[in-house]
């Protein structure tokens, strides 16, 4: 059965969903070889639906691919001004303070003016079942970015870690890191201009594995 694609704005997921995206939220961020978390489908839901939320000048959309009712992978995306997007919540915990928030928003006004619309993605992953490589990935990836486009964003940007498969994949997409956290967990904030990122994310899919080949052949990844 051919997965389907569904977004929702963040504050319309109903109970069913919410306790899916839970789910995927556990097996994707407790998963050891990464992140090493713990959550509960408790805990998960509380964090990802019950903070957050959107207000006049915030957009939350949630996107998921499902297989069978099940979620294999899901994005979150906040679209607004630089001062309402990105806020201490979109920092990696331990850098959850308002003297890192004021250095990060300083590197990202150093690419766009502090009015600018932008997107921050929240959450992004899929379960190790449905990773197939480029496909899935772009799939989680350009959807949330071409939502944001339409809604004014100019910029995108998100924190991952070097360790991270997403760090590796967006790197040899040419998306820049631009700010570090210079911690344990080699967190770092990444970004860049939407429609340029968009124009290299929809090449076809033989030519960007080509490309990435090419573009991370030399470079050392510490996973
Ligand atoms: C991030 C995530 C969605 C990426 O999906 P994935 O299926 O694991 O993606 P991969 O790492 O296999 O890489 C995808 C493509 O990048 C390219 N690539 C990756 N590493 C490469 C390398 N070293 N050299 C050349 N190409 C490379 C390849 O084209 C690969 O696709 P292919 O195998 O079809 O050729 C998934 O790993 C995930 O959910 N991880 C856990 C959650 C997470 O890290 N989230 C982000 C943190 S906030």
């Amino acid at each position: 059965m051919k997965d389907a694609m569904i977004d929702v704005p963040l504050v319309d997921a109903d109970d069913c969903l919410r306790t899916e995206v839970a789910r995927w939220y556990c097996e994707v961020f407790n998963d050891p070889r990464y992140f090493g978390e713990s959550w509960t489908i408790e805990s998960a839901s509380h964090y990802l639906f019950d903070s957050g939320a959107d207000d006049g000048d915030l957009e939350t959309r949630l996107f998921a691919m499902q297989r069978e009712g099940q979620v294999m992978g899901a994005a979150i995306a906040c679209v607004g001004r630089v001062s309402c997007a990105l806020t201490v919540r979109e920092l990696p915990k331990q850098a959850r303070n308002v003297e890192v928030l004021v250095k990060v928003r300083r590197q990202v006004e150093w690419f766009v003016p502090d009015d600018t619309v932008i997107l921050v993605f929240r959450e992004l992953g899929i379960v190790p079942a449905a990773r197939n490589g480029l496909g899935n990935a772009l799939n989680m990836i350009v959807p949330p970015i071409a939502w944001a486009e339409a809604r004014g964003a100019r910029f995108g940007c998100f924190w991952t870690s070097r360790v991270s498969p997403l760090y590796r994949l967006l790197h040899g997409y040419g998306i820049r890191d631009i700010f570090d956290f210079r911690d344990e967990q080699q967190a770092v904030f990444m970004g860049d201009d939407i429609s340029t990122a968009l124009y290299r994310l929809r090449q076809p899919l033989k030519k960007a594995r080509r490309m990435l080949l090419e573009r991370l052949g030399h470079e050392r990844f510490s996973a």
